[in-house]
């Protein structure tokens, strides 16, 4: 699939509608845009080979955007996870209205149960951690856990030493390498954003999980 019609596919898809205030505001529900979202699984199929006939897991998956992105690139299997029940049933109508077949779960991700390197690939926008301070690393925490071959993911360039430090010492991370910095437009969802649009830069990360000493049968 081209670049540009995967955009074109995900800019279609519904996004977290009417937001409930002190319950979005908490969980930090802005969706990922198609040409962010769109770039990211598409550097991560055609740089690193990442995608199709992995199976993938969307962390904090929101409406599902990119959850479908990695199904439209031909990933084996995705799993789509989040907290809330909404956002879960938007992002199973979206799957279904592209006909794909999307797992969802709904979990809190600091408390996922999954042992071992079960997934190959975690793709994840996840809460900064402007409202709950550190669950940015608690995602980081759970995917470099579980992921066997890479994890992309979305921070603030504000943290960019930190999160280096941090995944490479404490959260094991064989290598974390910023892909590209961008704008990314959190738009005027709550009634304390006084501007239309927030411009946050934020990097894209790839993260090379440590391999687990445990072998598969
Ligand atoms: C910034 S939004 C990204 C949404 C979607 N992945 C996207 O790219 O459009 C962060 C998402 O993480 C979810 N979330 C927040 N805290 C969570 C938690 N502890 N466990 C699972 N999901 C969580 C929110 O509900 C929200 O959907």
């Amino acid at each position: 699939m081209k670049l540009k019609q995967l955009e074109t596919l995900l800019g279609d898809l519904q996004q977290f509608t009417t937001p409930k205030v002190f319950y979005s505001v908490e969980l930090e529900q802005y969706p990922t845009g198609p040409h962010i979202a769109s770039r990211l699984l598409y550097t991560a199929e055609n740089s690193f080979d990442d995608i199709s006939n992995k199976v993938v897991a969307d962390f904090g998956c929101g409406c599902g955007t990119l959850g479908a992105a990695a199904a439209l690139l031909g990933a084996k299997q995705v799993i789509g996870i989040d907290i809330d029940p909404q956002s879960l049933e938007i992002a199973s109508m979206n799957a279904e209205d592209l006909e794909l077949d999307i797992d969802f779960v709904q979990c809190d991700i600091s408390n996922l149960g999954w042992r071992g390197q079960i997934v190959d690939t975690v793709v994840m926008n996840p809460p900064f951690g402007t409202r709950k301070k550190g669950i940015d690393m608690d995602f980081l925490f759970v995917a470099l856990k579980v992921a066997s071959q890479a994890v992309y993911s979305l921070h603030k360039t504000s943290t960019r030493d930190y999160i280096k430090r941090t995944s490479l010492r404490d959260l094991n991370a064989s290598s974390a390498e910023v892909l590209c910095e961008l704008r990314f437009d959190v738009p005027q969802l709550y009634k304390f954003h006084k501007k239309k649009e927030v411009d946050i830069a934020v990097d894209l990360w790839r993260f090379v999980p440590k391999r687990s000493q445990v072998k598969d049968n």
